[in-house]
């Protein structure tokens, strides 16, 4: 028996192992099970209600097999599904794209303009601009479709990716009413672009610091499970689920969480 909190991690992925990582920094005293969409991946070109009937759909697993809270690490279905299935959740739901926009608004003074790199879907959802505007913040949304597939191809860093920032990041400031005061990366795959985009963007508009919502949103998670802030005296015991590509997650498991996984279990989520 334990009396550890276990929290449920969700995502269209891999992506969302960015998270559980910055979760496992924050919350070593909770256990996790995480579940990766693979079938359904990527979520950032989806419609609102498919990324929703998955999202549902992957939430009951989770509490199903005992999670009390559930991360919805995916930018995509935190912007798309989330605002909607919250009020009639099972169990606490933490977002993404809330943490991101105040953790953003901690370190750009008032009415600052931020840039929000994301999904296409994510995007057009304006989630991060509305979460913004509550602190006063103006969001410059910018799509970056081509990003996904190069970090999930291993391509983070060399002249291809490079030349995709450079027109993402001067397509983005060209749209700015004024000069952005921080970058939020608004998507799981992103923080592996993190050194690269601090390179590029220093060449094109000086230092602008980069927020990665994953790392807020662990921060958020804190507040609401505080005892899972103390490591206790085992390790987190961590299960990993994925709805297809069971070996191809293992593989890449190591490049988004830092460590090896031990297995995958391969499930059927019932809409
Ligand atoms: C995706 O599934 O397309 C990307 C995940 C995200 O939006 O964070």
């Amino acid at each position: 028996m334990t009396n550890r909190p276990l929290i449920g991690v969700f995502d269209s992925g891999f992506g969302g192992l960015t998270v559980l990582r910055e979760l496992l920094h924050h919350l070593p005293g909770a256990d996790f099970l995480y579940l990766g969409d693979t079938a359904h991946l990527p979520y950032g070109s989806k419609s609102q209600a498919a990324i929703t009937r998955y999202t549902r759909a992957a939430i009951r697993e989770l509490v199903s097999r005992g999670a009390e809270l559930v991360v919805i690490a995916c930018n995509t279905a935190s912007a798309l599904a989330l605002p909607s299935l919250q009020d009639n959740a099972p169990v606490p739901l933490v977002g993404v794209v809330g943490p991101g926009a105040e953790a953003a608004a901690a370190i750009v003074p008032p009415d600052s303009t931020v840039l929000v790199l994301a999904t296409e879907g994510t995007c057009n959802s304006h989630a991060y601009a509305e979460a913004c505007a509550t602190h006063g913040l103006q969001a410059v949304e910018k799509p970056c479709p081509l990003f996904v597939p190069l970090v999930e191809e291993g391509w983070t860093d060399g002249p291809i990716t490079e030349q995709i920032a450079d027109v993402y990041l001067q397509e983005a400031l060209a749209a700015a009413p004024q000069p952005p005061q921080a970058i939020v990366l608004g998507c799981t795959h992103y923080p592996l672009l993190r050194p690269l985009l601090q390179r590029e963007i220093a060449k094109l508009d000086g230092n602008i610091p980069i927020v990665d919502s994953a790392e807020a949103t662990a921060r958020h998670t804190v507040t609401l499970l505080p005892t899972a802030a103390n490591p206790g005296s085992a390790e987190p015991r961590l299960h990993f689920l994925a709805t297809d590509a069971a070996a191809k997650f293992q593989r890449f498991a190591p490049r988004f969480l830092g460590r090896e996984i031990p297995t995958v279990e391969l499930i059927t989520l019932e809409d």
